[in-house]
Protein backbone atom coordinates (compact mmCIF):
# COMPACT_ATOMS: atom_id res chain seq x y z
CA UNK A 1 0.00 0.00 0.00
CA UNK A 2 3.42 2.30 1.11
CA UNK A 3 4.97 1.54 -2.28
CA UNK A 4 5.12 4.67 -4.55
CA UNK A 5 7.74 5.09 -7.93
CA UNK A 6 10.22 5.54 -5.94
CA UNK A 7 10.15 2.95 -3.27
CA UNK A 8 8.81 -0.76 -2.45
CA UNK A 9 8.72 -0.42 1.29
CA UNK A 10 8.54 1.24 4.38
CA UNK A 11 11.81 1.55 6.90
CA UNK A 12 10.16 0.21 9.71
CA UNK A 13 8.38 -2.74 7.69
CA UNK A 14 11.15 -4.83 6.71
CA UNK A 15 11.87 -8.29 9.14
CA UNK A 16 13.21 -11.53 8.45
CA UNK A 17 10.76 -12.28 6.07
CA UNK A 18 11.89 -10.23 3.84
CA UNK A 19 15.42 -11.16 3.65
CA UNK A 20 16.50 -11.94 0.26
CA UNK A 21 14.63 -9.19 -1.55
CA UNK A 22 15.88 -6.38 -2.78
CA UNK A 23 13.95 -3.33 -1.91
CA UNK A 24 13.89 0.35 -2.49
CA UNK A 25 13.61 2.67 0.83
CA UNK A 26 12.78 6.56 1.00
CA UNK A 27 13.52 8.72 3.37
CA UNK A 28 16.01 10.73 6.10
CA UNK A 29 19.58 9.97 7.71
CA UNK A 30 18.80 9.70 11.45
CA UNK A 31 22.35 8.93 11.75
CA UNK A 32 25.71 7.80 10.22
CA UNK A 33 28.39 5.59 11.64
CA UNK A 34 31.35 4.38 10.44
CA UNK A 35 32.35 0.57 9.81
CA UNK A 36 35.65 0.03 9.43
CA UNK A 37 37.39 1.62 6.54
CA UNK A 38 35.35 0.88 3.88
CA UNK A 39 31.83 1.41 5.10
CA UNK A 40 29.43 3.03 6.84
CA UNK A 41 26.45 2.17 8.56
CA UNK A 42 23.08 4.71 7.52
CA UNK A 43 19.98 4.09 9.93
CA UNK A 44 17.39 5.36 7.53
CA UNK A 45 14.01 6.88 8.96
CA UNK A 46 10.42 7.41 7.55
CA UNK A 47 7.30 7.53 9.48
CA UNK A 48 7.05 3.71 9.90
CA UNK A 49 10.48 3.38 11.82
CA UNK A 50 14.13 3.04 11.02
CA UNK A 51 16.79 0.57 9.67
CA UNK A 52 20.08 0.05 9.49
CA UNK A 53 21.40 0.57 5.74
CA UNK A 54 25.03 -1.02 5.43
CA UNK A 55 26.57 1.67 2.66
CA UNK A 56 30.01 2.39 1.55
CA UNK A 57 32.35 4.73 3.23
CA UNK A 58 32.94 7.08 0.26
CA UNK A 59 29.27 7.94 -0.42
CA UNK A 60 28.31 11.82 1.49
CA UNK A 61 25.41 11.08 3.28
CA UNK A 62 24.72 13.82 6.77
CA UNK A 63 21.96 13.87 9.40
CA UNK A 64 18.47 14.71 7.71
CA UNK A 65 19.73 14.43 4.01
CA UNK A 66 16.65 12.97 1.97
CA UNK A 67 18.10 9.42 0.33
CA UNK A 68 16.74 6.55 -2.14
CA UNK A 69 18.51 3.66 -1.26
CA UNK A 70 17.89 0.08 -2.66
CA UNK A 71 19.68 -3.05 -1.41
CA UNK A 72 18.97 -6.62 -0.32
CA UNK A 73 17.64 -7.16 2.90
CA UNK A 74 19.87 -9.61 4.73
CA UNK A 75 20.56 -11.01 8.30
CA UNK A 76 22.43 -8.64 10.96
CA UNK A 77 25.76 -10.93 11.52
CA UNK A 78 25.25 -12.46 14.91
CA UNK A 79 25.73 -10.55 18.01
CA UNK A 80 24.74 -7.08 16.58
CA UNK A 81 20.70 -7.63 16.46
CA UNK A 82 19.42 -4.55 17.75
CA UNK A 83 16.82 -5.50 19.75
CA UNK A 84 14.96 -2.21 20.79
CA UNK A 85 14.22 -1.91 17.44
CA UNK A 86 11.33 -3.68 15.53
CA UNK A 87 13.66 -3.89 12.57
CA UNK A 88 16.96 -5.13 14.63
CA UNK A 89 17.27 -8.51 13.20
CA UNK A 90 17.73 -7.18 9.33
CA UNK A 91 20.11 -4.59 7.89
CA UNK A 92 19.95 -3.54 3.65
CA UNK A 93 23.26 -4.45 2.38
CA UNK A 94 24.73 -4.02 -0.95
CA UNK A 95 23.01 -0.74 -1.07
CA UNK A 96 22.76 1.85 -3.81
CA UNK A 97 22.75 5.25 -2.20
CA UNK A 98 20.98 8.40 -4.55
CA UNK A 99 20.76 11.64 -2.50
CA UNK A 100 17.47 13.03 -3.26
CA UNK A 101 18.15 16.37 -1.30
CA UNK A 102 21.09 17.57 1.24
CA UNK A 103 20.18 19.26 4.36
CA UNK A 104 21.63 21.84 6.21
CA UNK A 105 22.59 20.24 10.68
CA UNK A 106 19.14 20.32 12.60
CA UNK A 107 19.09 22.87 15.00
CA UNK A 108 18.21 19.75 17.43
CA UNK A 109 18.39 16.01 17.46
CA UNK A 110 15.42 14.90 15.32
CA UNK A 111 14.79 12.28 18.16
CA UNK A 112 13.95 11.69 21.60
CA UNK A 113 16.47 14.08 22.58
CA UNK A 114 14.42 16.65 21.50
CA UNK A 115 12.02 16.37 24.16
CA UNK A 116 14.54 18.33 26.09
CA UNK A 117 14.98 20.96 24.06
CA UNK A 118 13.23 24.28 25.13
CA UNK A 119 9.28 24.04 23.70
CA UNK A 120 9.97 27.38 21.44
CA UNK A 121 12.74 26.06 20.36
CA UNK A 122 10.66 22.81 18.95
CA UNK A 123 7.94 25.15 17.75
CA UNK A 124 10.38 27.04 15.65
CA UNK A 125 11.39 24.07 13.73
CA UNK A 126 7.70 22.37 14.34
CA UNK A 127 8.29 20.88 10.49
CA UNK A 128 11.25 18.64 12.19
CA UNK A 129 10.10 17.90 15.37
CA UNK A 130 7.43 16.43 13.64
CA UNK A 131 9.70 14.09 12.21
CA UNK A 132 10.36 12.46 15.23
CA UNK A 133 8.60 9.16 16.60
CA UNK A 134 6.73 10.82 19.48
CA UNK A 135 5.34 13.51 17.04
CA UNK A 136 4.47 11.23 14.53
CA UNK A 137 2.67 9.16 16.98
CA UNK A 138 0.48 11.68 18.07
CA UNK A 139 -0.71 12.45 14.77
CA UNK A 140 -1.59 9.31 13.88
CA UNK A 141 -3.28 8.98 16.94
CA UNK A 142 -5.29 11.96 16.62
CA UNK A 143 -6.40 10.99 13.04
CA UNK A 144 -7.64 7.60 14.65
CA UNK A 145 -9.75 9.41 17.38
CA UNK A 146 -10.93 11.77 14.74
CA UNK A 147 -11.88 8.64 11.85
CA UNK A 148 -13.67 6.28 14.81
CA UNK A 149 -15.29 9.16 15.29
CA UNK A 150 -16.62 9.92 12.09
CA UNK A 151 -17.23 6.19 11.72
CA UNK A 152 -19.29 6.25 14.78
CA UNK A 153 -21.34 8.97 14.30
CA UNK A 154 -22.39 8.02 10.72
CA UNK A 155 -22.95 4.16 11.67
CA UNK A 156 -25.65 5.86 14.11
CA UNK A 157 -27.36 7.60 11.77
CA UNK A 158 -26.10 11.19 12.12
CA UNK A 159 -25.26 13.40 8.79
CA UNK A 160 -21.69 15.55 8.98
CA UNK A 161 -23.03 19.21 8.25
CA UNK A 162 -20.19 22.59 7.95
CA UNK A 163 -20.84 25.56 9.29
CA UNK A 164 -19.54 28.86 8.62
CA UNK A 165 -16.79 30.47 10.07
CA UNK A 166 -17.97 34.17 9.47
CA UNK A 167 -20.73 34.62 11.49
CA UNK A 168 -22.22 37.74 13.92
CA UNK A 169 -20.52 38.41 17.29
CA UNK A 170 -23.04 35.96 19.87
CA UNK A 171 -22.75 36.07 23.75
CA UNK A 172 -20.83 32.29 24.01
CA UNK A 173 -18.93 32.67 27.73
CA UNK A 174 -15.62 33.33 26.25
CA UNK A 175 -13.77 36.33 24.14
CA UNK A 176 -14.17 36.26 20.47
CA UNK A 177 -11.77 36.49 17.56
CA UNK A 178 -13.03 39.31 15.60
CA UNK A 179 -12.55 39.77 11.55
CA UNK A 180 -12.87 43.22 10.07
CA UNK A 181 -14.81 43.75 7.03
CA UNK A 182 -13.63 44.95 3.95
CA UNK A 183 -16.81 45.59 2.35
CA UNK A 184 -18.82 47.53 5.33
CA UNK A 185 -15.55 49.09 7.60
CA UNK A 186 -16.79 49.26 11.31
CA UNK A 187 -18.86 46.10 10.77
CA UNK A 188 -16.85 43.00 12.47
CA UNK A 189 -17.24 39.27 11.57
CA UNK A 190 -16.97 37.02 14.75
CA UNK A 191 -14.88 33.31 14.64
CA UNK A 192 -17.15 30.56 15.92
CA UNK A 193 -16.50 29.81 19.71
CA UNK A 194 -18.24 26.82 18.78
CA UNK A 195 -21.07 25.94 16.08
CA UNK A 196 -23.56 26.24 19.00
CA UNK A 197 -25.88 28.55 17.16
CA UNK A 198 -25.96 26.82 13.56
CA UNK A 199 -26.53 23.10 14.97
CA UNK A 200 -29.99 24.51 16.40
CA UNK A 201 -31.02 26.07 13.82
CA UNK A 202 -29.83 22.58 11.90
CA UNK A 203 -32.47 21.13 14.15
CA UNK A 204 -35.22 23.17 13.07
CA UNK A 205 -34.39 22.88 9.61
CA UNK A 206 -34.72 19.18 9.95
CA UNK A 207 -31.73 17.78 10.02
CA UNK A 208 -32.51 15.18 13.04
CA UNK A 209 -28.50 13.97 13.78
CA UNK A 210 -25.86 16.66 13.06
CA UNK A 211 -22.27 16.38 13.63
CA UNK A 212 -18.96 18.03 12.91
CA UNK A 213 -15.73 17.47 13.47
CA UNK A 214 -15.53 21.43 13.93
CA UNK A 215 -13.02 24.04 13.98
CA UNK A 216 -13.42 26.74 16.95
CA UNK A 217 -11.65 29.58 18.24
CA UNK A 218 -11.85 31.74 21.49
CA UNK A 219 -9.33 33.57 22.37
CA UNK A 220 -8.63 32.77 26.02
CA UNK A 221 -5.46 32.53 28.14
CA UNK A 222 -3.69 29.47 27.18
CA UNK A 223 -2.59 26.24 29.36
CA UNK A 224 -2.44 22.76 29.12
CA UNK A 225 -5.60 22.04 28.41
CA UNK A 226 -6.82 25.44 26.35
CA UNK A 227 -5.56 26.47 22.95
CA UNK A 228 -6.81 29.47 20.78
CA UNK A 229 -8.01 27.40 18.13
CA UNK A 230 -9.26 23.51 19.01
CA UNK A 231 -11.83 21.10 17.49
CA UNK A 232 -14.50 19.57 19.17
CA UNK A 233 -16.56 16.89 18.03
CA UNK A 234 -19.94 18.76 17.96
CA UNK A 235 -23.15 17.14 17.62
CA UNK A 236 -26.78 17.48 17.93
CA UNK A 237 -30.16 15.84 17.96
CA UNK A 238 -34.17 15.99 17.74
CA UNK A 239 -36.89 14.43 19.53
CA UNK A 240 -34.30 12.84 22.36
CA UNK A 241 -34.03 12.39 26.05
CA UNK A 242 -30.59 13.24 27.79
CA UNK A 243 -30.21 9.55 28.24
CA UNK A 244 -30.36 9.75 23.96
CA UNK A 245 -27.24 12.12 23.76
CA UNK A 246 -25.47 10.59 26.48
CA UNK A 247 -25.69 7.29 24.88
CA UNK A 248 -24.86 8.39 21.19
CA UNK A 249 -21.99 11.22 22.42
CA UNK A 250 -20.49 7.65 25.18
CA UNK A 251 -20.00 5.36 21.86
CA UNK A 252 -18.44 7.78 19.70
CA UNK A 253 -15.99 8.68 23.07
CA UNK A 254 -15.80 4.37 23.31
CA UNK A 255 -15.01 3.77 19.72
CA UNK A 256 -12.15 6.53 20.17
CA UNK A 257 -10.77 5.03 22.41
CA UNK A 258 -10.86 1.74 21.54
CA UNK A 259 -9.43 2.39 18.17
CA UNK A 260 -6.21 3.78 20.08
CA UNK A 261 -6.23 1.99 23.08
CA UNK A 262 -7.49 -1.28 21.42
CA UNK A 263 -9.42 -2.26 24.20
CA UNK A 264 -12.74 -1.76 25.70
CA UNK A 265 -12.40 1.69 27.88
CA UNK A 266 -14.33 1.02 31.26
CA UNK A 267 -18.05 1.76 31.59
CA UNK A 268 -18.36 5.60 31.73
CA UNK A 269 -19.84 6.08 35.16
CA UNK A 270 -22.41 8.91 35.80
CA UNK A 271 -23.19 10.75 39.02
CA UNK A 272 -25.19 14.16 39.65
CA UNK A 273 -22.85 17.34 39.62
CA UNK A 274 -24.28 17.85 43.78
CA UNK A 275 -22.80 14.12 44.37
CA UNK A 276 -19.79 15.24 42.45
CA UNK A 277 -19.37 18.62 44.18
CA UNK A 278 -20.27 16.37 48.08
CA UNK A 279 -17.86 13.94 46.86
CA UNK A 280 -14.84 15.37 45.11
CA UNK A 281 -15.07 19.26 45.77
CA UNK A 282 -15.28 20.01 42.24
CA UNK A 283 -17.71 19.68 38.90
CA UNK A 284 -14.98 17.41 37.09
CA UNK A 285 -14.05 14.61 39.39
CA UNK A 286 -10.89 13.12 39.15
CA UNK A 287 -12.47 9.34 39.88
CA UNK A 288 -8.58 7.13 39.43
CA UNK A 289 -8.35 8.13 43.05
CA UNK A 290 -10.64 8.27 47.12
CA UNK A 291 -9.69 10.89 48.88
CA UNK A 292 -12.96 11.41 48.76
CA UNK A 293 -14.57 14.27 50.92
CA UNK A 294 -16.45 12.95 54.38
CA UNK A 295 -19.42 15.41 55.79
CA UNK A 296 -18.46 16.24 59.47
CA UNK A 297 -21.52 19.03 59.92
CA UNK A 298 -23.38 16.34 62.32
CA UNK A 299 -20.51 15.41 64.31
CA UNK A 300 -19.61 19.15 65.31
CA UNK A 301 -23.44 20.12 65.91
CA UNK A 302 -22.92 20.81 69.09
CA UNK A 303 -19.59 21.50 69.46
CA UNK A 304 -17.39 24.36 71.97
CA UNK A 305 -15.07 25.03 68.97
CA UNK A 306 -15.69 28.05 67.58
CA UNK A 307 -14.72 27.85 64.53
CA UNK A 308 -16.75 25.01 63.92
CA UNK A 309 -19.67 25.97 66.14
CA UNK A 310 -22.56 27.29 63.78
CA UNK A 311 -20.89 26.34 60.04
CA UNK A 312 -23.17 26.30 57.30
CA UNK A 313 -20.53 23.19 56.35
CA UNK A 314 -18.04 21.26 57.88
CA UNK A 315 -16.25 18.57 55.83
CA UNK A 316 -13.03 16.47 55.81
CA UNK A 317 -10.47 14.67 53.32
CA UNK A 318 -7.95 11.65 55.03
CA UNK A 319 -4.63 11.72 53.64
CA UNK A 320 -3.54 7.81 53.53
CA UNK A 321 -0.71 7.63 55.11
CA UNK A 322 -0.37 4.76 52.32
CA UNK A 323 -0.82 6.93 49.74
CA UNK A 324 0.83 9.91 51.07
CA UNK A 325 3.36 8.36 53.44
CA UNK A 326 4.48 11.65 54.40
CA UNK A 327 1.53 12.29 55.66
CA UNK A 328 0.70 11.92 59.56
CA UNK A 329 4.93 12.99 59.95
CA UNK A 330 4.38 16.49 57.69
CA UNK A 331 6.37 18.87 59.36
CA UNK A 332 5.00 22.48 60.45
CA UNK A 333 6.20 23.88 56.96
CA UNK A 334 4.07 21.44 54.99
CA UNK A 335 0.96 21.74 56.58
CA UNK A 336 1.65 25.71 56.83
CA UNK A 337 1.97 25.33 53.25
CA UNK A 338 -1.41 23.48 52.97
CA UNK A 339 -2.90 25.97 55.27
CA UNK A 340 -1.91 28.50 52.89
CA UNK A 341 -3.06 27.06 49.66
CA UNK A 342 -6.38 26.53 51.05
CA UNK A 343 -6.29 30.51 52.62
CA UNK A 344 -5.55 31.06 48.60
CA UNK A 345 -8.54 29.25 47.88
CA UNK A 346 -10.67 30.49 49.96
CA UNK A 347 -11.29 29.78 53.12
CA UNK A 348 -10.16 30.79 56.62
CA UNK A 349 -8.07 28.48 57.90
CA UNK A 350 -7.59 24.38 57.77
CA UNK A 351 -7.62 22.63 60.39
CA UNK A 352 -5.23 19.05 60.59
CA UNK A 353 -5.19 16.81 62.91
CA UNK A 354 -2.80 13.61 62.49
CA UNK A 355 -4.35 10.49 63.81
CA UNK A 356 -1.95 8.37 65.99
CA UNK A 357 -2.67 5.00 67.41
CA UNK A 358 -5.82 3.76 69.48
CA UNK A 359 -7.54 6.70 67.99
CA UNK A 360 -5.67 8.85 69.73
CA UNK A 361 -4.90 12.76 68.25
CA UNK A 362 -2.43 15.46 67.56
CA UNK A 363 -3.55 19.19 66.80
CA UNK A 364 -3.23 22.56 67.67
CA UNK A 365 -7.35 21.95 68.11
CA UNK A 366 -7.43 19.05 69.95
CA UNK A 367 -7.61 20.51 73.32
CA UNK A 368 -11.02 22.28 72.11
CA UNK A 369 -12.83 18.99 71.11
CA UNK A 370 -14.76 16.69 73.05
CA UNK A 371 -13.42 12.97 73.42
CA UNK A 372 -16.91 12.32 71.96
CA UNK A 373 -15.83 14.49 68.87
CA UNK A 374 -12.78 12.88 68.38
CA UNK A 375 -13.95 9.42 68.27
CA UNK A 376 -16.71 10.34 65.87
CA UNK A 377 -14.66 12.41 63.93
CA UNK A 378 -11.72 9.41 63.58
CA UNK A 379 -14.67 6.82 62.74
CA UNK A 380 -16.40 8.92 60.49
CA UNK A 381 -13.28 9.87 58.48
CA UNK A 382 -11.93 5.68 59.02
CA UNK A 383 -9.09 7.54 59.47
CA UNK A 384 -6.17 4.86 60.98
CA UNK A 385 -2.98 5.40 62.67
CA UNK A 386 -0.72 7.27 60.61
CA UNK A 387 -3.35 9.22 58.28
CA UNK A 388 -3.67 12.96 58.35
CA UNK A 389 -7.03 14.57 58.43
CA UNK A 390 -8.16 17.74 56.84
CA UNK A 391 -10.70 19.82 57.96
CA UNK A 392 -12.48 23.27 56.76
CA UNK A 393 -15.60 24.99 58.67
CA UNK A 394 -17.36 27.75 56.13
CA UNK A 395 -20.15 28.02 53.33
CA UNK A 396 -21.00 24.84 51.20
CA UNK A 397 -19.35 26.20 48.12
CA UNK A 398 -15.81 27.18 50.38
CA UNK A 399 -15.66 23.54 51.89
CA UNK A 400 -16.18 21.95 48.44
CA UNK A 401 -13.47 24.46 46.75
CA UNK A 402 -10.72 24.09 48.96
CA UNK A 403 -10.93 20.52 49.69
CA UNK A 404 -11.72 19.40 46.27
CA UNK A 405 -8.63 21.99 45.51
CA UNK A 406 -6.27 20.09 48.35
CA UNK A 407 -7.77 16.85 47.18
CA UNK A 408 -6.38 17.31 43.95
CA UNK A 409 -3.44 18.99 44.75
CA UNK A 410 -2.58 15.69 47.29
CA UNK A 411 -3.46 13.04 45.23
CA UNK A 412 -4.33 13.97 41.53
CA UNK A 413 -1.76 11.36 39.25
CA UNK A 414 -0.25 13.15 35.81
CA UNK A 415 -3.89 13.68 33.74
CA UNK A 416 -2.91 10.70 31.33
CA UNK A 417 -1.96 8.42 33.89
CA UNK A 418 -4.38 5.58 33.36
CA UNK A 419 -6.60 3.66 35.17
CA UNK A 420 -9.03 5.98 32.44
CA UNK A 421 -11.91 7.37 34.94
CA UNK A 422 -14.63 8.37 32.46
CA UNK A 423 -18.01 10.50 34.43
CA UNK A 424 -21.09 11.94 33.20
CA UNK A 425 -21.56 14.32 35.33
CA UNK A 426 -25.05 15.84 35.06
CA UNK A 427 -28.00 18.27 36.88
CA UNK A 428 -25.82 21.00 36.74
CA UNK A 429 -27.17 24.27 38.45
CA UNK A 430 -29.31 26.34 35.81
CA UNK A 431 -28.46 29.27 37.41
CA UNK A 432 -24.82 30.11 40.00
CA UNK A 433 -25.05 32.45 41.76
CA UNK A 434 -26.42 36.38 41.92
CA UNK A 435 -25.68 39.09 39.77
CA UNK A 436 -24.31 41.50 42.98
CA UNK A 437 -25.34 44.97 40.94
CA UNK A 438 -28.52 43.60 39.27
CA UNK A 439 -29.45 40.73 42.18
CA UNK A 440 -30.33 38.53 39.58
CA UNK A 441 -29.54 34.87 39.16
CA UNK A 442 -26.56 34.43 36.86
CA UNK A 443 -26.95 31.46 34.19
CA UNK A 444 -24.71 28.26 34.92
CA UNK A 445 -23.92 27.68 31.17
CA UNK A 446 -26.07 29.62 28.91
CA UNK A 447 -29.39 30.84 29.05
CA UNK A 448 -30.35 28.16 26.30
CA UNK A 449 -30.15 25.24 28.78
CA UNK A 450 -33.37 23.29 29.49
CA UNK A 451 -34.28 23.83 32.90
CA UNK A 452 -35.12 19.91 34.63
CA UNK A 453 -39.28 19.79 34.29
CA UNK A 454 -39.40 18.50 38.37
CA UNK A 455 -37.73 21.63 38.97
CA UNK A 456 -39.32 24.23 36.87
CA UNK A 457 -42.13 25.31 39.71
CA UNK A 458 -39.23 26.53 41.62
CA UNK A 459 -38.43 29.33 39.57
CA UNK A 460 -40.31 31.57 41.63
CA UNK A 461 -39.44 30.22 45.05
CA UNK A 462 -36.49 28.71 44.97
CA UNK A 463 -34.42 29.73 41.50
CA UNK A 464 -30.38 28.85 42.52
CA UNK A 465 -32.10 25.39 42.90
CA UNK A 466 -33.35 24.81 39.88
CA UNK A 467 -31.19 21.80 37.95
CA UNK A 468 -30.71 22.14 34.38
CA UNK A 469 -30.32 19.57 32.02
CA UNK A 470 -27.22 20.12 31.24
CA UNK A 471 -24.18 17.89 31.73
CA UNK A 472 -20.26 17.43 31.36
CA UNK A 473 -18.43 14.48 30.27
CA UNK A 474 -15.18 14.08 32.10
CA UNK A 475 -11.81 12.02 32.28
CA UNK A 476 -9.40 12.08 34.59
CA UNK A 477 -10.55 15.10 36.27
CA UNK A 478 -9.99 17.14 32.89
CA UNK A 479 -13.53 18.16 31.33
CA UNK A 480 -13.90 16.38 28.06
CA UNK A 481 -17.10 17.93 26.76
CA UNK A 482 -20.38 19.59 27.69
CA UNK A 483 -23.90 19.81 26.48
CA UNK A 484 -27.70 20.07 27.21
CA UNK A 485 -31.23 19.60 26.09
CA UNK A 486 -32.17 22.79 25.10
CA UNK A 487 -35.32 24.92 25.48
CA UNK A 488 -37.16 24.99 22.43
CA UNK A 489 -40.55 26.52 23.96
CA UNK A 490 -40.61 30.33 23.26
CA UNK A 491 -43.06 31.22 26.56
CA UNK A 492 -40.23 28.92 28.40
CA UNK A 493 -37.01 31.27 26.89
CA UNK A 494 -39.42 33.85 28.19
CA UNK A 495 -39.27 33.01 31.73
CA UNK A 496 -35.63 32.04 31.83
CA UNK A 497 -34.47 35.13 29.95
CA UNK A 498 -36.95 37.53 32.51
CA UNK A 499 -35.41 35.48 35.35
CA UNK A 500 -32.00 36.70 34.21
CA UNK A 501 -33.33 40.09 33.83
CA UNK A 502 -33.52 40.06 30.30
CA UNK A 503 -36.46 41.56 29.48
CA UNK A 504 -38.13 40.71 26.24
CA UNK A 505 -37.68 43.57 24.06
CA UNK A 506 -33.58 43.28 25.19
CA UNK A 507 -34.19 39.50 24.15
CA UNK A 508 -35.34 40.03 20.97
CA UNK A 509 -32.53 42.49 20.34
CA UNK A 510 -29.79 40.49 21.55
CA UNK A 511 -30.84 37.06 20.40
CA UNK A 512 -33.52 37.49 17.94
CA UNK A 513 -31.81 36.39 14.93
CA UNK A 514 -31.24 32.74 16.99
CA UNK A 515 -34.74 33.27 18.76
CA UNK A 516 -36.81 34.07 15.92
CA UNK A 517 -36.41 31.07 13.58
CA UNK A 518 -37.77 29.77 16.68
CA UNK A 519 -41.29 30.68 15.94
CA UNK A 520 -41.52 28.40 12.87
CA UNK A 521 -41.96 25.33 14.70
CA UNK A 522 -38.46 24.08 16.29
CA UNK A 523 -38.40 20.12 17.79
CA UNK A 524 -37.30 19.36 20.89
CA UNK A 525 -33.86 18.44 20.82
CA UNK A 526 -30.60 18.33 22.73
CA UNK A 527 -26.58 18.15 21.87
CA UNK A 528 -22.90 17.79 23.16
CA UNK A 529 -19.35 18.69 22.06
CA UNK A 530 -16.20 16.96 23.55
CA UNK A 531 -12.84 18.40 22.45
CA UNK A 532 -10.66 16.15 20.02
CA UNK A 533 -7.49 17.58 21.42
CA UNK A 534 -7.78 16.86 25.20
CA UNK A 535 -9.09 13.23 24.52
CA UNK A 536 -6.28 12.66 21.59
CA UNK A 537 -3.53 14.44 24.25
CA UNK A 538 -4.93 11.33 27.30
CA UNK A 539 -5.52 8.82 24.84
CA UNK A 540 -1.52 9.42 23.39
CA UNK A 541 -0.51 10.02 27.06
CA UNK A 542 0.14 13.80 26.88
CA UNK A 543 -0.10 16.15 29.56
CA UNK A 544 -0.51 19.32 26.99
CA UNK A 545 -2.94 19.22 24.02
CA UNK A 546 0.32 21.17 22.17
CA UNK A 547 1.68 18.03 21.92
CA UNK A 548 -0.73 16.59 19.80
CA UNK A 549 -1.60 19.76 17.59
CA UNK A 550 0.64 20.03 13.99
CA UNK A 551 0.99 23.47 14.61
CA UNK A 552 -0.20 24.98 17.75
CA UNK A 553 0.58 28.67 19.72
CA UNK A 554 2.75 28.66 22.56
CA UNK A 555 1.35 29.37 25.75
CA UNK A 556 1.65 33.38 25.17
CA UNK A 557 -0.47 32.52 21.96
CA UNK A 558 2.19 33.25 19.40
CA UNK A 559 3.61 30.84 16.43
CA UNK A 560 7.61 30.96 17.11
CA UNK A 561 7.72 29.52 13.69
CA UNK A 562 5.66 31.80 11.05
CA UNK A 563 6.06 34.74 14.25
CA UNK A 564 2.23 35.36 13.93
CA UNK A 565 0.55 37.32 14.34
CA UNK A 566 2.41 39.70 13.18
CA UNK A 567 1.60 43.63 12.24
CA UNK A 568 0.06 44.72 9.20
CA UNK A 569 0.84 47.57 6.54
CA UNK A 570 -0.99 50.35 7.44
CA UNK A 571 -2.87 50.14 3.91
CA UNK A 572 -4.27 47.09 4.60
CA UNK A 573 -5.81 48.59 7.47
CA UNK A 574 -6.72 51.44 5.42
CA UNK A 575 -8.89 48.80 3.70
CA UNK A 576 -10.51 47.18 6.09
CA UNK A 577 -10.96 51.21 7.54
CA UNK A 578 -8.84 50.70 10.55
CA UNK A 579 -6.29 52.64 12.19
CA UNK A 580 -4.01 51.63 15.17
CA UNK A 581 -3.77 53.17 18.60
CA UNK A 582 -0.57 54.06 20.05
CA UNK A 583 0.53 51.09 22.22
CA UNK A 584 -0.87 51.23 25.92
CA UNK A 585 1.77 52.49 28.03
CA UNK A 586 3.86 50.06 29.95
CA UNK A 587 4.38 50.48 33.47
P1 LIG B 1 -17.95 24.05 25.86
O1 LIG B 1 -17.70 25.49 25.82
O2 LIG B 1 -18.05 23.41 27.21
O3 LIG B 1 -19.32 23.68 25.15
O4 LIG B 1 -16.82 23.29 25.01
C1 LIG B 1 -16.87 21.90 24.82
C2 LIG B 1 -15.49 21.31 24.92
O5 LIG B 1 -14.59 21.93 24.01
C3 LIG B 1 -13.27 21.86 24.54
N1 LIG B 1 -12.69 23.20 24.65
C4 LIG B 1 -11.40 23.49 24.40
N2 LIG B 1 -10.37 22.71 24.03
C5 LIG B 1 -9.17 23.30 23.82
N3 LIG B 1 -8.95 24.63 23.95
C6 LIG B 1 -9.96 25.45 24.32
N4 LIG B 1 -9.73 26.77 24.42
C7 LIG B 1 -11.25 24.89 24.58
N5 LIG B 1 -12.45 25.40 24.95
C8 LIG B 1 -13.30 24.35 25.00
C9 LIG B 1 -13.37 21.24 25.91
C10 LIG B 1 -14.82 21.51 26.26
O6 LIG B 1 -15.31 20.61 27.20
N6 LIG B 1 -21.46 24.56 22.32
C11 LIG B 1 -21.18 23.93 23.60
C12 LIG B 1 -21.51 22.46 23.60
C13 LIG B 1 -22.98 22.13 23.61
O7 LIG B 1 -23.70 22.66 24.50
O8 LIG B 1 -23.42 21.35 22.76
C14 LIG B 1 -19.68 24.13 23.90
O9 LIG B 1 -18.90 24.54 23.09
O10 LIG B 1 -13.09 19.85 25.80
Amino acid sequence: MNSTAMRTHMCGELRDAHIGSTVSLCGWVARRREHGEKLAFVDLRDHSGIVQCVVDNDVDVRSEYVIRVTGVVRARPEGTVNANLPTGTVEIGDCQVEVLNIAEPPPFPVDQRADEVDEGIRLRYRYLDIRRERMQKNLRVRALVNSAIRREMESNGFLEVETPLLMPSTPEGAREFLVPSRKEPGSFFALPQSPQLWKQLLMVSGIDRYYQIAKCLRDEDLRADRQYEFMQLDAEMSFVSQDDVLENIGRAVVAAAKAVTGEEPPTIQRITWLEAMNRFGVDKPDMRFGMELVELTHVFSGTEFKAFAGAESIKGIRVDAKVYPDAAASGRNKLDALTDRAKKVGAKGLVWIKVGPDGTVESPIAKFLSEDEIRSLVTAMEAQSGDLVLIVADNWDTTCEVLGTLRNDIGRPPVHEGPYAYVWVTEFPLFVGVDPVSGTPRPGHHPFCHPHPDDISLFDTDPLKVRALAYDLVLNGWELGSGSIRIHEPELQRRVFNLLGISDEEADKRFGFFLQPFRYGAPPHGGFAFGIDRLTAILAGEENIREVIAFPKTQSGADPMTSAPTPVENSHLAELGLRLLPPPATS
